[in-house]
């Protein structure tokens, strides 16, 4: 089956009298569904005898855009969580450990899972998985809809040892947030590697390439989108990009705000705490908007931290709300060609 191009996954297909490895590879595909920066999708598999491995795969850190490694780890942390529901919903799952002492660049993998051969489905994960198939990053505007208040508590009960977050609703705390992530954005587009680095990772809404972001995802027409990456890459349109990215913050129906200390470790449970929130969002139709601009400039960070109720710094944040357009999906490479031996 062609994951890709058939956009809807389909759990009926799964092989269910296939061999471990088979099955593995077929959940797989909703792991790599994940967010990744840039759509680098920077994660590898191993699978062993009954175990699956995830790797970070370190060469795709992305220079320019996220010198620390934090996105690169988030990301990570978001397929990890992505993978657990998999073999969860397919009853594959025997146990999860995460590795609490990342280095970058190092050998070790991020996560292991004990696996066995399907047992059955986990039915009360089928709109989680559904969510899977169906999720977004709501780039563009949001409805002006309120989200009902007990949905937000429920979402609230999620948690990752050593992470908080802060789910912002009010109008204010909203605006402040769109404001620092405008100036971020402006900030970023004056480093001409920086733009380089976003013009190499975005491709046109005709290409075949399996990685990167299409013109689409960012509500570019076909024509627009076959330019977009040079006109990016060779022009500072930070003050376009921030005004666009302020218009979708400012009509969102909030923001959640990610902190813990700086550690490898802890980004990757900031990405698997995000993953999870974002998919029971997604279940009820509410797409979450990934905005890390104001993140990666200490002073704007540091401002960004005066609207939490920590002393911890944040490390991620997302908007959310219902989406006015519905995004086609970006592609992904085939788990099998994220392998490794
Ligand atoms: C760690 C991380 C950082 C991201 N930063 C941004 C960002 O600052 N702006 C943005 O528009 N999208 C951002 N994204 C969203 C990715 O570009 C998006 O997940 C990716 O292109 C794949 O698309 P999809 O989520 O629709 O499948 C980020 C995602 C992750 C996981």
């Amino acid at each position: 089956m062609n994951f890709h191009m058939a956009q809807k996954m389909n759990t009926a297909e799964f092989p269910d009298l296939g061999t471990l490895e088979e099955q593995v590879l077929f959940a797989s595909h909703y792991a790599v569904r994940a967010p990744s920066t840039h759509n680098s999708q920077p994660w590898l598999f191993r699978i062993g005898a009954n175990t699956v491995e995830v790797h970070a795969d370190w060469a795709k850190k992305l220079p320019y855009g996220d010198k620390d490694g934090r996105d690169m780890c988030i990301s990570v942390g978001a397929c990890i969580e992505h993978t657990r529901v998999a073999f969860s919903y397919f009853g594959m799952l025997e146990g999860l450990v995460v590795n609490e002492a990342v280095v970058l660049s190092d050998k070790k993998p991020i996560a292991i899972f004990m696996v066995h051969r399907s047992t059955g489905t986990d039915e009360t994960l089928l709109q989680t998985i559904c969510a899977i198939e169906g999720r977004f990053n709501a780039r563009g505007p949001f409805l002006k809809k309120e989200i009902p208040h007990a949905l937000l508590r429920g979402i609230e009960e999620a948690s990752e040892p050593g992470i908080s977050f802060a789910i912002l609703t009010e109008h204010a705390d909203i605006m402040r947030f769109a404001d620092l992530t405008g100036e971020g954005m402006r900030v970023a587009h004056r480093v001409p590697e920086f733009r380089g680095e976003i013009a190499k990772w975005m491709i046109n809404n005709y290409s075949k390439k399996k990685e990167g972001i299409p013109g689409y995802t960012m509500l570019a027409p076909g024509l627009l989108s076959l330019i977009l990456p040079s006109l990016i890459g060779r022009f500072n349109l930070g003050g376009v990009l921030s005004k666009l990215n302020h218009l979708s913050i400012a009509s969102s129906s909030g923001v959640i705000i990610f902190s813990s200390k700086d550690s490898p470790s802890s980004w990757v449970h900031v990405g698997m705490l995000f993953a999870r929130m974002s998919l029971s969002l997604n279940v009820e139709n509410i797409r979450t908007s990934v905005y890390v601009a104001s993140i990666e400039m200490p002073d704007i960070r540091s401002r960004l931290k005066e609207l939490l109720p920590t002393d911890e710094m944040p490390q991620f944040a997302c908007a959310f709300g219902y989406p006015k357009v519905t995004l086609r999906q970006s592609p992904r490479h085939e788990p099998k060609d994220r392998m490794i031996q």
